[in-house]
């Protein structure tokens, strides 16, 4: 295949995944749902707004974006790596953020403090997704809102499906688990379910449609385990075997090059809810 010119000679893995993981995931992922994630959480001028695992802090930002000096953000996570970079991203928002370390299933925040909750891909990985369900209702106003986002299942993510194949073949099963971890095998009625669970009321379910790009399946591939706990386990293979999955993932996405590189659709569900009282 004639773009296996466009594979570097280097691999370089970086050393900071929360530092890869903004500079790489989001722009190419991250940032277009946060976008969306803060237009269907209705956030407005005034509000106070969480950022539940805010990673580096993209929701966070986009929200602070739409409050006004009369509102607030916190971002909270349980990874000092991703807010430190986090705080580092958003040295001049205003209104500043404030950033918490926390856990998601123990929120360290008074009952009824915000009047938006947000939540962009994390819920599932959450030891109790039900219980971090229950600490964001808990910390929402009356009348307050939550909007948050999970992957569909892994089917509905075509690169990403091979690559986790791929990764699996080559490098071993648990980088194969690791690729797979972000798109649980949750489907909508679970999600609804789950809120109601927690206490939610007006919950709506509604699945969007994305998509990744990347210059390259090298790149696809180096960025996604350069941000992410998969770095450890691809340097520790030989660069034959690496070069051996960049091949078999570029051969597989065949049909999803163009002039610009890799396209592939990505699919999340939306849930957004409120706590009536
Ligand atoms: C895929 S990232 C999403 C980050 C961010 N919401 C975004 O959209 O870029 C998942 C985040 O969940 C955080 N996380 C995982 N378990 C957590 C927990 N129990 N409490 C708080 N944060 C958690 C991770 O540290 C990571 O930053």
């Amino acid at each position: 295949m004639s773009n296996h010119a466009r594979r570097s000679t280097g691999w370089q893995l970086e050393q900071n995944a929360s530092e890869a993981y903004e500079q790489y995931l989001v722009p190419s992922i991250f940032a277009s749902w946060a976008d969306q994630l803060v237009e269907t959480g209705e956030i407005h001028d005034g509000d106070r707004v969480l950022d539940v695992a805010c990673g580096t802090g993209i929701v966070a930002r986009r929200a602070a974006s739409r409050v006004g000096t009369s509102g607030s953000v916190v971002g909270l996570d349980v990874n000092d790596g991703m807010l430190a970079v986090a705080a580092e991203a958003a040295a001049d928002a205003s209104p500043s953020i404030e950033w918490r370390q926390g856990d998601a299933t123990d929120l360290p925040f008074a009952d009824e403090a915000f009047d938006v909750v947000c939540c962009q891909q994390a819920l599932q990985f959450f030891d109790d997704p039900v219980a971090a369900a229950e600490e964001m209702r808990r910390v929402l106003t009356p009348g307050g809102r939550m909007a948050l986002s999970v992957w569909r299942p892994l089917e509905f993510q075509p690169a990403y499906v091979l690559l986790a194949d791929a990764l699996a073949r080559h490098v071993g099963d648990e980088a194969g688990a690791m690729m797979r971890s972000p798109f649980p095998a949750w489907d909508g009625e679970n999600l609804r379910t789950l809120a109601q669970d927690a206490g939610f009321d007006d919950v709506s379910v509604t699945l969007e449609i994305g998509s990744v790009r990347y210059p390259s399946v090298e790149e696809f591939v180096r960025r996604e385990a350069a941000s992410s706990p998969l770095a450890e386990p691809l340097a520790a293979v030989e660069r034959e075997v690496r070069d051996g999955l960049v091949r078999e993932v570029e051969d597989a996405l065949d049909r999803y090059l163009d002039d610009d590189g890799i396209v592939s659709p990505m699919e999340s569900y939306v849930v957004t809810a409120e706590r009536s009282q």
